[in-house]
């Protein structure tokens, strides 16, 4: 009999992820009731909430992952048995798999089919059709509300998220200044997708390039790493910026609180406002941008990136790609061929 090979959270990690904090064990097939669907995962998406799914004491927008539990993880993967009619062997499905080979889900899970016949690979919709697509779609359109002609700022702007912003601001019309962490993505995000300038935050002055590429001063900023590159953003925005928190990757390995942006009063004299969002508040409309980034895909105006890492036991190890920067787009694990 097959067996299912899972991974699970071990410990909860202090500081940066080890891959000791994850268990691996094998348990049986899970069974197939009646309205279930038994779905064999293909691909895996490592995202950086996961690092917070981790831990315990946080007041956050979803429960953690319990010590022992199956690891927690968005995948695309194939129907291989189904006892509900609106599902086949073979139809290929997207939903909360986890870091394991099979997963069962009923009609009350959120799971969507791809449709038959569409010509774009699986992996997209783990990534620009996916919830990174999804994430850039609605924190920077109704979050932020870009006009033409206006300046968009993007932090991770490589990645997966960040990728995509860019190049959603650029459809509408703006002057798009990426930063990222290296030369290499400075040029891909500028020579292959259009951005008109990437700052590098490890080897610039980001608060003097900021200066220079942008001005006309910062009207949005879609913000994924918080911290120092917040604050240098913060000294340089308009009057009436609207500045989207989609994420803070520099504090999510912090074992204290850092203090807030010293120049958060530009808020103030700027009259500028920031505000958070959570993707899944966006459920009811994902269809709404699935089709969107479906056809800007189709039409040749939105390019990504997967980085596909083989092997689930090789999960644990990959997710510090994300941390350190050296994931080249979508991080991904394929679990199975297919
Ligand atoms: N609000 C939501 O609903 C939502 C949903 C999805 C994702 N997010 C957030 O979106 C952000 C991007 O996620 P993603 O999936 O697209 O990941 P990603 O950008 O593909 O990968 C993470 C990137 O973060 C950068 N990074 C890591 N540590 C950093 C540090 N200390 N300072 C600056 N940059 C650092 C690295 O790029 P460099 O080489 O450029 O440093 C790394 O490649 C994350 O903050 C994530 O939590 C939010």
């Amino acid at each position: 009999m097959t067996m299912n090979r899972q991974i699970t959270l071990a410990a909860r990690p202090v500081g940066a992820i080890k891959e000791s904090d994850f268990a691996y064990r094998e348990a049986p097939m899970p069974a197939v009731n009646g309205g279930e669907v038994l779905v064999r995962n293909l691909y895996l998406s490592l995202d950086p909430a996961m690092r917070g799914w981790m831990t315990e004491n946080r007041d956050s927008y979803i429960p953690p992952v319990e010590l022992g539990e199956v690891m927690r993880g968005l995948t695309v993967g194939e129907v291989v048995e189904s006892k509900n009619p609106a599902y086949a062997p073979g139809d290929k499905v997207t939903g909360r798999g986890g870091w394991q080979d099979y997963y069962v889900f009923n009609s009350q899970d959120l799971a969507m089919k791809i449709p038959d016949g569409v010509p774009i690979p699986v992996t997209a919709f783990v990534s620009v059709l996916g919830m990174t697509g999804l994430t850039a779609y609605f924190g920077l359109l109704d979050v932020a509300a870009p006009k033409p002609g206006e300046t968009v700022v993007v932090s991770t702007a490589a990645g997966a998220v960040g990728s995509i912003v860019g190049q959603i601001a650029k459809i509408h019309g703006c002057r798009v200044v990426g930063i990222a962490g290296s030369a290499e993505k400075c040029r891909w995000v500028t020579e292959d997708l259009g951005f008109d300038a990437c700052i590098n935050y490890k080897t610039e002055n980001v608060a003097e390039k900021l200066r220079e590429y942008c001005p006309k001063k910062i009207d949005v900023y879609f913000d994924n790493v918080g911290g120092a590159i917040l604050n240098d953003v913060l000294g340089c925005i308009n009057v009436g910026a609207r500045i989207s928190i989609c994420g803070a990757i520099t504090q999510y390995n912090a074992t204290e609180l850092a203090p807030g942006p010293a120049n958060y009063l530009s808020l103030l004299t700027k009259r500028s406002r920031m505000q958070g969002f959570i993707v899944l508040d966006y459920a009811p409309r994902f269809m709404e941008g699935v089709m969107q980034l479906s056809q800007w895909l189709l039409e040749g105006k939105l390019k990504y990136k997967v980085d596909v890492v083989t092997g689930l036991e090789n999960a644990p190890k990959a997710i510090g790609k994300l941390f350190d920067g050296s994931n080249q787009g979508k991080l991904l694990i394929q679990i199975a061929n297919g």
